[in-house]
């Protein structure tokens, strides 16, 4: 596996896309407009959701994004593992039924082995529950057997976050290791551990939720796909954690000369910088 930096990996992903015929869209801000569910922009799908319900015609049936991103569900573990960030940046295709299920799984594939040339017998992908139908393209159009497969619930596998476009989903994950692992016989992608990375979500947009709780199906079936940036930077550089990849990890640099703090020699400081680098990283773009 080749070495990439982030920005290399950024353009690599839009050069794919492109060349599948998506339309190149820009990062839109992550204040979100006309949105009154979210705080702020928390998915390269957040601020399309108007193309996936079909209120607004995109600029092409497909596209490619990659979108400054806010999250702050896990921000108690910002610091302490070694993917969590509150801002990072979502790299990200999306159909407005266009393409479905098929092409989403095949180009991930395609992507990631050919293009990232990340070691097949590495990653492992998971699939909601009953979706036997994602299971089975895995199977037929990549070389994952079938034990490296994984149903996982709702909680792992089926993307929803405020109202709206939502439906199942299907991950890839990269096995860093045993070296990362907790240890525990049941260690798989959806354990806690720092041992299988995910870093794409693959969701099969087909459910509209309403604010009465109900999931009526979206008029088309769409794609909606994230990969973090930094995490690709995290596997593709071979650091620790995505605060030392290279275009984060000069942030560190700095906070250390100010801080007069050395990084990498003491665990609960080491939090702290990375707390402080995230959240630099987060309020810059916020107030930008
Ligand atoms: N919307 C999906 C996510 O953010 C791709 O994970």
């Amino acid at each position: 596996m080749k070495k990439m930096g982030c920005n290399e990996i950024r353009k690599a992903f839009s050069d794919f896309f492109e060349s599948k015929e998506h339309y190149i869209g820009k990062s839109s801000s992550l204040i979100p407009k006309n949105d009154k569910s979210l705080l702020l922009i928390n998915s390269g799908m957040a601020p399309l959701k108007n193309y996936f319900s079909g209120v607004e015609v995109p600029p092409k049936n497909r596209m490619s994004t990659v979108q400054k991103c806010i999250r702050t569900g896990d921000i108690e573990n910002v610091g302490k593992t070694a993917r969590h960030g509150t801002f990072f940046e979502m790299m990200g295709n999306f159909s407005f039924g266009d393409y479905f299920k098929e092409d989403a799984i095949k180009w991930a594939w395609e992507f990631v082995t050919e293009h990232l040339h990340i070691p097949e017998e590495k990653i492992w992908v998971t699939v909601y529950l009953d979706d036997d139908e994602a299971r089975d393209l895995w199977l037929k159009h990549t070389s994952i057997p079938a034990e490296r497969i994984v149903r996982l619930g709702k909680d792992d596998n089926f993307w929803e976050i405020g109202l709206g476009p939502c439906g199942p989903c299907s991950e890839m994950y990269y096995d860093r290791g045993e070296e990362y692992g907790c240890g525990s016989p049941d260690c798989k992608p959806g354990c806690d551990c720092d041992r299988y990375l995910e870093f794409w979500n693959l969701v099969f947009t087909q459910f509209d939720r309403q604010e009465d709780g109900s999931y009526p199906a979206l008029e088309h079936k769409n794609i909606d796909t994230g990969m973090g940036l930094e995490r690709m930077g995290c596997i593709m550089q071979d650091v620790d954690n995505i605060f030392e990849v290279d275009t984060i990890r000069a942030i560190i640099d700095e906070i250390e000369k100010i801080s007069g703090v050395k990084y990498g020699e003491d665990h609960n400081k080491d939090v702290s910088i990375r707390i402080i680098t995230d959240h630099i990283r987060a309020t810059s773009f916020m107030i930008a």
